[in-house]
C-alpha cells in the first residue's frame, strides 16, 4: 500500500493532530501503529473524543488522556508498544492524573490482561467499542478500571465523520468495511477485527462528499478485504432468511461502489486497498478500465508463490489462479501498477517451495512490495496446529532474497518511467528538501521535482529525468 503502508510507516508513533475545537480544555493525546485502517479509526476516536471535551496534543507530558493505538500483526509490533507503554508509564508517575488507554488489535487480543495482571493502562478499547469511550472514560474518573472489548457484527461507525489527524489536506482514508471472514491460518486479524461487515454507500458517498467540500483530491477506499464489500439494498446479511432472498435485494458490490464513486466524483482520484485474489473479480478491473479518476494501481498481497503453502495458510486460491488474475489486469490495463505482500518462512515452508516464491515474483514484476518474515501469532490457526519450524537465520535469509530481486524489479519499473511525462499530484514537499514537492501518479510511484508556482494538490505533468528503486525524479513541463 502507498505507499499508503509507507507513509503510515513514516507516521508511526507519532502523535496525531486535529483540528481543535473552541471550548474543549482537555488535551489527548493519541499515537497509532499499524495498518491505514488503524489510522482511520484514530480519526473515529479523536472524534468522539472532540464531543467529550478534548483537544489534541502533541506534548505527552500534558495530557489528560494518552490513547495508543494498537497493532498486533507481528509480535515486533507489539513490542513497539509495550515499549511506549513503559514510556508513558514513567510520565505518569510525574503527572498521576493523566490516563493511559490501549486501542485496537492488542486491546482486542490481550483483554483485560492489561489491567488486571500488568496494571500499565487505565483503559482497554477494542476496535468495535469505541462509541463506549465516554462511558468508559467516566468509569476510570470514577476510579475504576474500564474495559470494553465487544466485538460487533454491525459496526462501521458510518455515521462517524472521523476529525482528519495530520492530514496533507489533499488525500484521505475512507473506510468501506471492518474485519475480516477469511481466516488466512496465520492472521490475527478475524480474531482482533471480527467478522467482516459493509458500511452502507450513502454514508460513504456523504463522507467523501465532505471531502470533496474540503477541497481533498484523492481517496482511498479501506478495508481488509475490499474486493468482499457487499452491501444488501438497505438490510444486512443477518436481515436476510436465504441466498436467494440475499440476491432478490438490490445489493451493491464493490465493483458497483466503486463505479458509483467515480461517477458521483469525477474530479476526485480514487484509489482503494487492500484487495484479495480469491475476492477480487474482474468486474473490479473493467470499472477501473472505465473511469479515468480510479488510479491504475492494484495492490494484491500473494504471500507465497507456492499452492501448497497458499493451501497450508488456507488462501482459497492456487499459484495459477493468482497468475491468471494478473494476467488478465495486464490485459485489461497494460500500465497497471501491480504490488505484493509476502511472508516467507511459514509452517513448514521447505527451498523448493521458497524458490516457487521467487519464480513467481520474476513472472509478475511487481513495482513494489510489502514482505515479512512468519511471525506465529497466539490464538491462531497455524499457531494452534503447525509448527513454527522454519528456523529464523532460514527465514532471515529468504527474506532478504526476497527483498533483493523486489528492488530489482522495483528499479526496472522506475527506469521505464525515464524519458516520459506522468501526471503528479502533489501531496507535500519533500522529506529530504524543502525545495521539492513529493506526490504520486496514478501507478502509486512516488515522484519529487523542484518546487515553482504550483500548490499542493495541483495535478501536474513532470518530466522524468532520474531514479531510484524507490523514487522518480524530474521536472515540471
Ligand atoms: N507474520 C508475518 N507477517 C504477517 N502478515 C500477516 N500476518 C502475519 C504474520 N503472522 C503480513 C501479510 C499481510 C500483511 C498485512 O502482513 O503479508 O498481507
Ligand atoms: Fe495490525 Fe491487522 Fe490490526 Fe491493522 S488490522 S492494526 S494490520 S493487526
Amino acid at each position: 500500500m502507498e505507499n499508503e503502508k509507507i507513509i503510515v510507516e513514516k507516521n508511526q508513533g507519532q502523535p496525531l493532530l486535529t483540528n481543535q475545537t473552541e471550548g474543549n480544555s482537555k488535551k489527548l493525546y493519541i499515537e497509532s501503529y499499524g495498518c491505514s485502517m488503524n489510522f482511520n479509526d484514530s480519526e473515529i476516536v479523536a472524534s468522539i473524543l472532540s464531543k467529550q471535551g478534548y483537544n489534541t496534543t502533541h506534548l505527552l507530558e500534558e495530557a489528560d488522556l494518552v490513547l495508543v493505538n494498537t497493532c498486533s500483526i507481528r509480535e515486533k509490533a507489539e513490542q513497539t508498544v509495550r515499549k511506549r507503554l513503559e514510556k508513558y508509564n514513567a510520565i505518569k508517575k510525574i503527572n498521576p492524573t493523566m490516563k493511559v488507554g490501549v486501542l485496537g488489535c492488542m486491546a482486542e487480543r490481550l483483554k483485560a490482561k492489561l489491567l488486571e495482571e500488568e496494571k500499565i493502562v487505565d483503559l482497554v478499547v477494542g476496535p468495535d467499542a469505541y462509541r463506549d469511550l465516554p462511558n468508559l472514560l467516566e468509569e476510570i474518573n470514577a476510579g475504576r478500571d474500564a474495559v470494553n472489548v465487544i466485538l460487533s457484527k454491525e459496526e462501521t461507525y458510518g455515521d462517524v465523520s472521523p476529525v482528519r489527524l495530520n492530514s496533507n489536506g489533499v488525500s484521505a482514508f475512507v473506510s468501506i468495511t471492518r474485519g475480516c471472514d477469511n481466516m488466512c491460518t496465520f492472521c490475527v486479524v478475524p480474531f482482533t477485527r471480527g467478522r467482516e461487515r459493509s458500511r452502507e454507500p450513502k454514508s460513504i458517498l456523504q463522507e467523501i462528499q465532505e471531502l470533496s467540500e474540503k477541497n481533498y483530491k484523492e481517496i482511498t477506499l479501506l478495508g481488509q478485504n475490499v474486493d468482499s464489500y457487499l452491501w444488501y439494498g438497505g438490510g444486512l446479511k443477518k436481515d436476510f432468511k436465504n441466498a436467494s432472498e440475499i440476491a432478490r435485494a438490490t445489493a451493491v458490490d464493490f465493483s458497483q461502489l466503486l463505479d458509483m464513486v467515480a461517477t458521483a466524483f469525477p474530479k476526485m482520484r480514487i484509489r482503494f486497498s487492500t484487495s484479495n485474489p480469491q475476492d477480487m473479480n474482474l468486474d473490479v478491473i473493467y470499472t477501473m478500465a472505465k473511469h479515468e479518476n480510479i488510479c491504475n494501481y492494484v495492490h494484491l498481497p500473494v504471500q507465497s508463490g507456492s499452492t501448497s503453502v497458499l493451501r497450508r495458510m488456507n488462501r482459497q486460491h492456487t499459484r495459477e489462479e493468482y497468475i491468471a488474475l494478473i494476467d488478465n489486469i495486464r490485459k485489461i490495463i497494460p500500465d497497471c501498477g501491480l504490488s505484493q505482500d509476502i511472508m516467507t518462512g511459514f509452517c513448514g515452508e521447505t527451498e523448493e517451495e521458497h524458490q516457487e516464491t521467487l519464480s513467481l515474483l520474476e513472472y509478475v514484476k511487481y513495482d513494489f512490495g510489502f514482505m515479512f518474515a512468519y511471525s506465529e501469532r497466539p490464538g491462531t490457526l497455524a499457531e494452534k496446529k503447525m509448527d513454527d519450524d522454519v528456523p529464523f537465520d532460514v527465514k532471515k535469509r529468504r527474506l532478504a532474497e526476497i527483498i533483493l530481486l523486489q528492488q530489482e524489479h522495483s528499479l526496472y519499473h522506475t527506469n521505464k518511467f525515464i524519458g516520459k511525462t506522468v501526471e503528479v499530484l502533489i501531496e507535500g514537499v519533500s522529506k529530504k528538501s524543502d525545495s521539492h514537492w513529493k506526490g504520486r501518479n496514478s501507478q502509486n510511484a512516488v515522484i519529487v521535482f523542484p518546487k515553482g508556482d504550483e500548490k499542493m494538490g495541483d495535478l501536474v505533468n513532470v518530466y522524468i529525468e532520474d531514479c531510484t528503486s524507490a523514487t522518480l525524479i524530474g521536472k515540471r513541463v
